[in-house]
């Protein structure tokens, strides 16, 4: 399993990598995933970030509609894993929620979901960030003072 000093969250990276939105519903959250996820290459993985209810949930449920897929995206709290089929991309979503441990990760075969001909989005993704290869999409959610209103912060690594 690959592990890169640079999978921290915390790293700089260039400013051309770092963008922030700010979105004031849930469906400018997916509008917003929806269009990341239109110029993200096959293979590209999303680790999402944020408190619980932030809407990591609500940005994958967008990732998975430029994918093409049409069942109902949930959160994959219980299973660990969902797998959509899109056409022709797939994705992968993955709760890192209830693990908590390297060797859990290892169980699950981690590296079997970093999709190579779609997109993979993890939840909780701060929890383990050592796991994610170089090119990741760190994707922070934050409440803001309005019940609605989130910042969605985008950096990639490099
Ligand atoms: N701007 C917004 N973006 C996303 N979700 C929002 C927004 N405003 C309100 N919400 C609501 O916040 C909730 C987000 O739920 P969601 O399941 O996506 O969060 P989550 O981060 O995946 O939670 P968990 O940590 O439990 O997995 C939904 O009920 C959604 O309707
Ligand atoms: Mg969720």
């Amino acid at each position: 399993m690959k592990r890169p000093a640079s999978a921290d969250p915390e790293r700089p990276f260039g400013v051309a990598n770092t963008s922030s939105f700010i979105s004031r519903s849930p469906a400018e959250t997916r509008t917003f995933a929806c269009t990341l996820a239109r110029s993200a290459p096959d293979g590209t993985v999303f680790a999402l970030c944020g408190d619980l209810g932030s809407g990591k949930t609500c940005f994958a449920q967008g990732l998975a509609l430029a994918l093409g897929i049409d069942q109902p995206v949930t959160s994959p709290t219980f299973a660990l894993i969902r797998e959509y089929r899109g056409t022709p991309r797939r994705f992968a979503h993955i709760d890192l929620y209830r693990l908590d441990s390297a060797s859990d990760l290892d169980a699950l075969g981690i590296d079997d979901y970093l999709e190579p001909d779609g997109l993979a989005a993890f939840e909780w993704a701060d929890r383990m960030p050592a796991i994610f290869p170089d090119g990741t999409v760190w994707v922070r959610i934050e409440s803001l003072d309005r019940a609605e209103e989130r910042r969605i912060a985008v950096k990639k690594t490099v």
